[in-house]
C-alpha cells in the first residue's frame, strides 16, 4: 500500500455520512499530492493535483456551509471565515506553483495537510456537536 500523510480514522468522523466521506475525499487529495511530490511528477501533474484540491475543497465547503445555514449553527459566519482563509491560500499556491520550484510544492502540502487535519479536528467537530444537540 502507498503510503498515506493524512489518513482518515474514526477520530475524523463528524457523524454525518455525507461530510465524513468528502473529508475522506479531501485526505485522498491530499495523499495524492504527496505521493506526486515524493516521486517528483511532472509539474503539470502536480499543479493538476493542486487544483483538483483546491476545486474539491470549494465544493465541500459549500456543502457544508449549506449544512450550517440550514440547522442556523450559531457559529457559521467564522467558520466561513476559516473556510475562505483556507481556499485564499490555495488559491494563492496555485498561483505561485506555476513557477514550479519543489519547496513551494512542499509548503503547499504541509499547510494543506495540518490545516485539514487540525479544521476537521476542531472547527468541524464543533459543528458535529451542533448536529447531534439538534438530535437531542
Ligand atoms: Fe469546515
Ligand atoms: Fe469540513
Amino acid at each position: 500500500m502507498e503510503e498515506e500523510l493524512l489518513q482518515w480514522d474514526e477520530l475524523f468522523s463528524v457523524n454525518n455520512l455525507v461530510l465524513d466521506k468528502q473529508h475522506q475525499q479531501l485526505f485522498e487529495y491530499v495523499n495524492k499530492l504527496y505521493q506526486a511530490i515524493i516521486k517528483k511528477e511532472a509539474h503539470l501533474y502536480i499543479a493538476q493535483t493542486v487544483s483538483d484540491l483546491f476545486n474539491y475543497s470549494k465544493e465541500h465547503f459549500d456543502t457544508e456551509e449549506a449544512m450550517m445555514e440550514q440547522t442556523f449553527f450559531p457559529e457559521r459566519e467564522a467558520h466561513k471565515r476559516y473556510h475562505r482563509y483556507f481556499i485564499d491560500e490555495i488559491k494563492f499556491f496555485k498561483s505561485t506553483i506555476i513557477i514550479g520550484k519543489q519547496e513551494i510544492n512542499s509548503t503547499v502540502l504541509d499547510f494543506a495537510a495540518d490545516w485539514l487535519r487540525m479544521h476537521v479536528l476542531g472547527e468541524d467537530r464543533k459543528f458535529a456537536k451542533h448536529l447531534k444537540d439538534l438530535l437531542k
